[in-house]
């Protein structure tokens, strides 16, 4: 019967990032810092609206154009302004036209869709994931159809990358397993490969036939928006059919307007339009196409000099607060009498503060500081009025341990 199958669901706990959201915003203590979701906060703590976004909107705007319906790859002159920042403008395999890139609905669309291309129309079946990663990794693999192992990545201090064993482990992968790699910015430790490691990974993925699918998050929220880039321009000079997803979201601040893209590198033209026109036809089935506003927004900074000059200098500006933020916490956590070095060796947005999830739970539930259970705080909440307070609440925690 219909109606007791609805009396006997289960509700669903909630996500372990966006429902700390729900939680913070319900707190009423005045010192609460929110450090758990990726989102950036200006020194004020507010979420800012980027000026080149709001001059983009605003011509966007002056031209009052109709919304008809995007084409289902999305808008082409966002689809190739994405690509040429993520693979750079002089990119052969740009040049040659042998990436399909779609607009996709955030980086997390990007994800879904090359799970369940790589899981219909290539039989891919096994996919392995960084142990730590992001949550929803696993959850949208597995949602279309794959099995889901992990590789390590983390040594057992959990101070720093152990790439023999993330060696060893995806050495002896099947061919045609699909490996989620961070392309930059490692969620949620902030720990990624050098540019050698890369080389290497980027030898062994080749020679297993194994399938890369990069997640490249925050590009420009590590080390610049070129030098992050690194590792998806690396495999595509090797020659390596891969995936990549990225997103507009950190980049621009465009959380809410779902902007993303799939990158597929193929070997020849011919085929980037295959992929292009089959990935047409999952977006048809799934959601028809992508919404307009967002993409036009990125469109229309990257496509202009100035305003994509005057984009990359907010972005610089955002990483140089990020990374004076982590010294900051660091040096907090000295006049604490704590050792909270682990925040100038990671970087990106995010860094692994090797609490238990206990000790997250103190935290949130006695300081207000709220960081996500697995030990992850989002360095970009941070700001100078409660840095010292975040480092001291730490160390309070730390201080429980017997
Ligand atoms: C995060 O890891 O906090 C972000 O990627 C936001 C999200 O959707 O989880």
């Amino acid at each position: 019967m219909l109606k007791s199958d609805f009396a006997a669901l289960a509700p669903m706990p909630d996500d372990p990032i966006l429902g700390l959201v729900d939680l913070f915003k319900k707190d009423p203590r005045a010192e609460k810092v929110n450090l758990g979701v990726g989102v950036y906060l200006n020194e004020e703590g507010k979420l800012p609206l980027m000026a080149c976004v709001e001059e983009a909107e605003k011509r966007l705007l002056a031209r009052r154009q109709p919304r008809g319906y995007m084409p289902m790859s999305g808008m082409p002159q966002y689809c190739a302004a994405v690509q040429r920042l993520v693979f750079g403008k002089t990119n052969p395999a740009v040049l040659a036209g042998r990436i399909s890139t779609v607009q996709t609905l955030g980086g997390t669309g990007a994800l879904q869709l090359a799970a369940a291309f790589a899981h219909q129309f290539l039989g891919v079946n096994a996919s392995v994931v960084s142990d730590p990663t992001w949550g929803n990794h696993i959850s949208i693999l597995k949602a279309d159809g794959l099995e889901v192992g992990k590789y390590p990545y983390l040594s057992a201090d959990r101070a720093s990358v152990d790439f023999e064993a993330f060696k060893a482990s995806i050495s002896a992968l099947a061919p045609k397993t699909l490996v989620l790699m961070h392309g930059c910015c490692h969620n949620p430790t902030g720990l990624d490969f050098t540019q050698d490691q890369w080389r290497e990974v980027a030898k062994i993925v080749a020679e297993k036939d194994l399938l890369p699918l990069l997640d490249m998050a925050y590009q420009g929220f590590g080390s610049g928006l070129e030098e992050d880039a690194f590792a998806i321009r690396l495999f595509t000079e090797e020659g390596i059919t891969f995936m990549a997803a990225t997103s507009c979201s950190k980049n621009f601040g465009l959380y809410g307007e779902r902007v993303g893209a799939l990158h597929i590198v193929t070997d020849s033209k011919k085929e980037a339009d295959v992929v292009t026109s089959i990935m047409k036809r999952i977006v048809r089935q799934e959601y028809s196409n992508p919404p307009c506003h967002g993409g036009q927004i990125v469109a229309e900074v990257l496509c202009d000099e100035a305003l994509q000059a005057s984009w990359r200098a907010e972005v610089d500006g955002m990483r140089t607060r990020i990374r004076a933020m982590r010294e900051a916490l660091y040096e907090a956590g000295k006049a604490e009498g704590e050792d909270f070095s682990f925040s100038v060796k990671q970087h990106g947005m995010f860094s692994f503060t090797g609490l238990s999830a206990e000790e997250m739970d103190l935290l949130r539930e006695k300081y207000g500081v709220y960081g996500v259970r697995n030990g992850r705080i989002c360095i970009a909440g941070l700001n100078t009025k409660n840095v010292e307070y975040v480092a001291k609440s730490i160390a309070a925690v730390l201080k429980t341990r017997a």
